[in-house]
């Protein structure tokens, strides 16, 4: 399974990964992506039938903005 969240610091707002993972992926006001499943903490499992498209944003971003990780990241 995988967590993911994206790092706004990096992310230049090219909208590549709410196109392949609308699930996952949603825009902010300043149009930085944000993990919608759980306001960008990294916590939510992201569900099986979504996982090909999570590969596929992480592979389109880039600037590397969008991590993935196996386990839950920690909340801040
Ligand atoms: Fe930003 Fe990368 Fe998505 S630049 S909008 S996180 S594809």
């Amino acid at each position: 399974c995988f967590y993911t969240k994206v790092d706004k610091d990096l992310c230049i707002a090219c909208g590549s990964c709410g196109a392949l993972a609308p699930d996952i992926y949603d825009y902010d006001d300043d149009g930085l992506a944000y993990n919608l499943l759980d306001e960008n903490q990294g916590i939510a499992k992201i569900p099986q039938l979504f996982e090909d498209d999570l590969i596929d944003a992480k592979e389109a971003c880039p600037t590397d903005a969008i991590s993935l990780k196996r386990n839950p990241y920690k909340t801040e």
